[in-house]
């Protein structure tokens, strides 16, 4: 069992500057150690303003290699692309070489192509030829249906366990996505999760007994430290 931290803060924004804290500290902590930090980004609405605000910070930015935890599998111009929406409120503002930016690719006409490709990079990146690199930080969303990242209930991709990129399914749309063991690897996995609407899903992720398959965001044990960051609306 990871040591799991559970903060509720107030609302949304007090949320958002505590996972700023949170983040830019072990952003820090990461480049103290080994002189970089790899981070794997969530997407949808939730980390938005969290990214924003990382745009104002003055963080060595040469030193910082940003992932992506999932993608839509979209052009990288798309309204939908988490890509696009990192680059459009953070990347695109902050002097970080092009290079330290490993988006998924989603551009190859077959999901699981670009997954392996992605995955090809990854190795590359980390220098493993085998095994789950080890991400130092990753940020992930939770939906009302207990999903994360893109590891939808009862979906082949959370049974994934011999490779560190996958294809998800959400409603017969293709995502790219990390694996359950990828992500189990990190040192830290932060939770981002505000809103009533998640209020069920949390329910039956922190119940003592509840099917994992149905609730994929319980298959997220990593052998590091694992936070959960939430507003009152989602814990009540
Ligand atoms: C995505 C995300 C996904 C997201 C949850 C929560 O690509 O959409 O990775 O897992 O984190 O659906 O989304 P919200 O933050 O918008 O509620």
């Amino acid at each position: 069992m990871p040591k799991t931290i559970v903060e509720v803060l107030p609302d949304l924004p007090s949320l958002i500057n505590r996972s700023q804290n949170i983040v830019v500290s072990l952003i820090q902590e990461a480049i103290a150690k080994t002189d970089r930090c790899t981070i794997a980004l969530a997407g949808g609405s939730t980390p938005k303003p969290l990214y924003e605000k990382l745009a104002q910070q003055n963080l060595p930015w040469e030193k910082l290699h940003i992932f992506w935890s999932d993608e839509r599998y979209v052009p990288a111009d798309h309204p939908d692309s988490n890509q696009n929406m990192a680059r459009t409120v953070w990347l695109d503002h902050v002097p970080i070489p092009a290079a330290n930016i490993h988006p998924m690719p989603t551009n190859g006409n077959d999901p699981a192509s670009d997954a392996q490709l992605h995955e090809a990079d990854l190795r590359q990146f980390f220098g493993m030829a085998s095994g789950f690199p080890q991400f130092d930080v990753i940020l992930l969303g939770m939906g009302d249906d207990a999903h994360t990242a893109s590891l939808f209930p009862h979906t082949p991709a959370l049974k994934v366990n011999d490779r560190l990129v996958t294809v998800g399914s959400k409603d017969g749309q293709p995502r790219l996505t990390f694996t359950v063991p990828l992500i189990n690897q990190a040192n830290y996995v932060i939770f981002l999760v505000a809103g009533a609407s998640k209020k069920e899903a949390l329910d039956q992720v922190f119940a003592s007994d509840a099917d994992a398959f149905a609730y994929p965001s319980r298959l997220i044990q990593p052998q590091g430290e694992l936070w959960w960051l939430l507003d009152e609306a989602a814990s009540n």
